[in-house]
């Protein structure tokens, strides 16, 4: 992408809602922050993403199953796991125009590391050494409160009509990854897996997030794909290695560049923690977060056993040797994904003393895989055969039959939505039976046979 600033999330964002990608929630009734809607062809490229990431994790990998665990769980999960006391980040509010502001953001943007796993204590110290130097991201002033630490679980009250919320809260869950570690036993029970092996699942996870910036990087409601994978404790370091390893060959196979990926190691680790790595994307508003890899020791199902009373140790097979299994975690959000997708395929090119806005995504991943049209709407025998073209292609792809504008105009917009192949029936067609194939990324045309389009779509699309 050629433009790294703010202008090209701008220009992404406009993409999006002019072409049916994303769209912001609840837009009639004035929006509502930080949460947002993924339309017709925004909907296709999450299924696209979602699809790979399951054939990597899942079906190519012997030893890892799938779940889908309820989004409602018991709340002792919660308090198990640590959200309940300590899944928060720090709040601050700007005393002039009353923004809430996340404290360990606004000493990022002066280039002071910080992160939400710091003490309040020490945010409110870099606070106060900086003072001067911090300004409101919405009103540019620099008089702000103490940084609070701040709750992220959204709650809700399902259920026993009997029960006081107040003091009995249920929660929407905050990561996919609970429903993973209470189902380890199930898994293990009924299906023949055996340590090593891996539980994966892609689902909704709420968080009462601070801050709604960065269109769909962060929202408070945003779908997860996470792995966590059961390990031998003295193995746990050498499947780590691994499990990166993988990861990032995963993102090079989505078409990726290099350049835009880096690694990022946690300094400051969570206490039960071995070690800890992001891998960032360089988004249009710089280096973020992608996926978090995580060596989290016997945390998880040691503190599961302990607060529901449940042994979750495994029993070596051949040795009879007993442990608590160390897991490493792969976690992603899907809406991350699409906006790194968005931002990799982005691409403005001068044609013809005109600019050609295109997205030029992995063909696999294209929300639409080819369009058909007619070159004249108005002659019948060209809209039959465009359609009996369409009516076979569908079975097979997600296509597009398009009859409306001028050819010019209707590439336009398949470019726009990284549509790989435009199809047009002419009257050659009706005598020869070929067609003309356009390409997204060369505009080279060529004529295919018609009885050929779906091995020459095959080949092409890599699908
Ligand atoms: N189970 C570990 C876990 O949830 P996390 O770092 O809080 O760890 C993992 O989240 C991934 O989930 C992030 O790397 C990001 O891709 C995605 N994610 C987290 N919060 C998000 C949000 N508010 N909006 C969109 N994606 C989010």
């Amino acid at each position: 992408m050629a433009e790294k600033n703010n202008n090209a999330l701008e220009k992404i964002v406009s993409l999006c809602k002019r072409r049916g990608f994303v769209f912001p929630s609840s837009e009639i009734y004035g929006g509502f922050a930080a949460v947002y809607d993924f339309g017709p062809y925004g909907v296709e490229l999450e299924n696209a993403v979602k699809r790979e990431w399951w054939r990597n994790m899942v079906q190519l990998r012997e030893n890892v199953v799938g779940l889908d665990s309820a989004i409602f769980m018991s709340p002792k999960i919660w308090e198990a796991s640590g959200h309940v006391a300590g899944f928060s980040d720090p709040l601050i509010e700007c005393r002039k125009c009353h923004a809430r502001l996340r404290a360990d953001h606004l000493l990022e943007d002066i280039d002071i590391a910080a992160d939400e796993k710091m003490s309040e204590e020490k945010i409110n110290t870099l606070l106060e050494e900086n003072k001067d130097k911090i300004e409101c991201s919405k009103c540019g002033a620099k008089d702000f409160t103490k940084a609070k630490k701040f709750n992220l679980l959204v709650k809700s009250n399902l259920g026993n009509f009997t029960q006081d919320w107040s003091k009995d809260p249920v929660y929407l869950r905050g990561e996919t990854c609970q429903g993973i570690y209470v189902n380890y036993k199930n898994v293990l029970d009924s299906m023949r897996v055996q340590i090593p092996f891996g539980i994966a699942q892609i689902g909704k996870a709420f968080r009462n997030e601070i801050t709604a910036r960065q269109f769909i990087f962060r929202t408070r409601e945003f779908e997860q794909m996470e792995m966590q994978y059961f390990t031998r404790p003295e193995k746990e370091m050498e499947e780590y290695e691994k499990l990166r390893e993988y990861r990032w060959s995963f993102y090079k196979s989505l078409g990726i560049r290099e350049e835009n990926l880096r690694w990022h190691k946690h300094e400051n680790l969570v206490f039960y923690a071995k070690e800890a790595y992001d891998i960032e994307y360089n988004f249009p508003f710089g280096w973020k977060e992608l996926e978090g890899i995580h060596a989290r020791g016997n945390y998880d199902l040691g503190q599961h056993s302990k607060y529901s009373g449940k042994d979750l140790s495994y029993v070596d097979p051949k040795t009879q040797e007993k442990y608590i299994p160390h897991i490493i975690e792969s976690s992603v959000g899907v809406g991350r994904i699409v906006l790194m997708l968005l931002a990799e395929a982005y691409t403005e090119e001068e044609v013809g003393g005109e600019t050609r806005t295109v997205l030029k995504f992995d063909k696999r991943l294209a929300p639409i895989k080819a369009a058909i049209f007619p070159l004249l709407r108005n002659k019948p025998e060209l809209v039959k055969k465009a359609k009996e073209i369409y009516d076979v292609l569908k079975y097979k792809y997600m296509c597009e039959f398009d009859d409306n504008g001028n050819i010019g105009k209707r590439y336009r917009r398949q470019d726009e939505i990284g549509t790989p192949y435009c199809i047009t029936v002419d009257f050659d067609s009706l005598e020869d039976g070929t067609v003309t194939v356009r390409d997204r990324d060369t505009m080279q045309q060529e004529r295919i046979k018609i009885e050929k389009l779906e091995e020459y779509l095959t080949k092409n699309l890599n699908a």
